[in-house]
C-alpha cells in the first residue's frame, strides 16, 4: 500500500475483532512512530503499551467512559516527555513542540496500522489527571493520545471533509 492509499483509507475505527495484535506488530508501529519529525530532533515521546484488561478498563473510564477503548487487544498511549524538549526549547518545547511532535508520531502509527491491515482511533477526550494516575506517569509526562489498535471489525465511511476551496488562502488570509 502506498502512502496516499494509507492516508485515504485510514479511518477512525472503534470496533475490533478478537484477534490479537502481536508484539512484533506493535514494534513495527512504534518504529514508524519514531520516524516522525520533531522539533530539533528532540523526540519528546514515550509510549505506554497496555494489554492488561483491568488497566484498559480504567483507561476507558478515564477517557470519559469511552469503553470501546477496552475492547481493543492493545492500547498505545502516546505521551509527551516535556523536559526532553524543554532542555533546548524551554516553554515552547514543553507546551507547543511536544504536542506537535507526538501528534506526528501518532499519525505515523495510524498510517502504519492501516498499511498493516490494522486500525485504531485517536482518542483525545480524556481526563489528564485520571489517565496519569492509572498509568502512574511522573508529573513531567503528559498523556497526549490514547490509541486503541486492533483488527477492524467495521468499515466506517469517511466523515465529510470541508472542501479545499473553503480552506486555502493565497498570499494572505
Ligand atoms: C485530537 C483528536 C481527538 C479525538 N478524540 C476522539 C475521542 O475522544 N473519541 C473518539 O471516538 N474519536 C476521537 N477522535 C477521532 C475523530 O472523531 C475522527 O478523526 C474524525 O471524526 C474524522 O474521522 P476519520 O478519523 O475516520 O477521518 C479524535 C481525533 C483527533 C485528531
Amino acid at each position: 500500500m502506498d502512502v496516499f492509499e494509507a492516508i485515504k483509507t485510514r479511518r477512525s475505527t472503534r470496533r475490533y475483532k478478537s484477534e490479537n495484535v502481536s508484539e512484533e506488530q506493535v514494534k513495527k508501529l512504534l518504529e514508524a512512530a519514531i520516524m516522525a519529525p520533531s522539533g530539533g530532533n528532540m523526540q519528546p515521546w514515550d509510549f505506554i503499551i497496555i494489554r492488561d484488561e483491568t488497566q484498559k478498563k480504567a483507561l476507558a473510564r478515564a477517557a470519559l467512559g469511552q469503553m470501546f477503548i477496552a475492547s481493543a487487544p492493545v492500547v498505545i498511549v502516546v505521551c509527551a516527555n516535556k523536559p526532553r524538549t524543554a532542555r533546548r526549547y524551554g516553554d515552547r518545547g514543553a507546551e507547543f513542540y511536544c504536542l506537535q511532535d507526538t501528534a506526528a508520531a501518532t499519525q505515523n502509527i495510524l498510517l502504519a496500522a492501516t498499511a498493516m491491515g490494522l486500525a485504531g482511533c485517536w482518542v483525545g477526550a480524556f481526563n489528564d489527571e485520571a489517565v496519569s494516575q492509572v498509568l502512574k506517569l511522573p508529573d513531567y509526562i503528559r498523556p497526549v493520545v490514547i490509541l486503541p489498535i486492533g483488527v477492524p471489525a467495521e468499515s466506517p465511511k469517511m466523515p465529510p471533509r470541508i472542501p479545499l476551496d473553503e480552506l486555502v488562502h493565497y498570499d494572505k488570509w
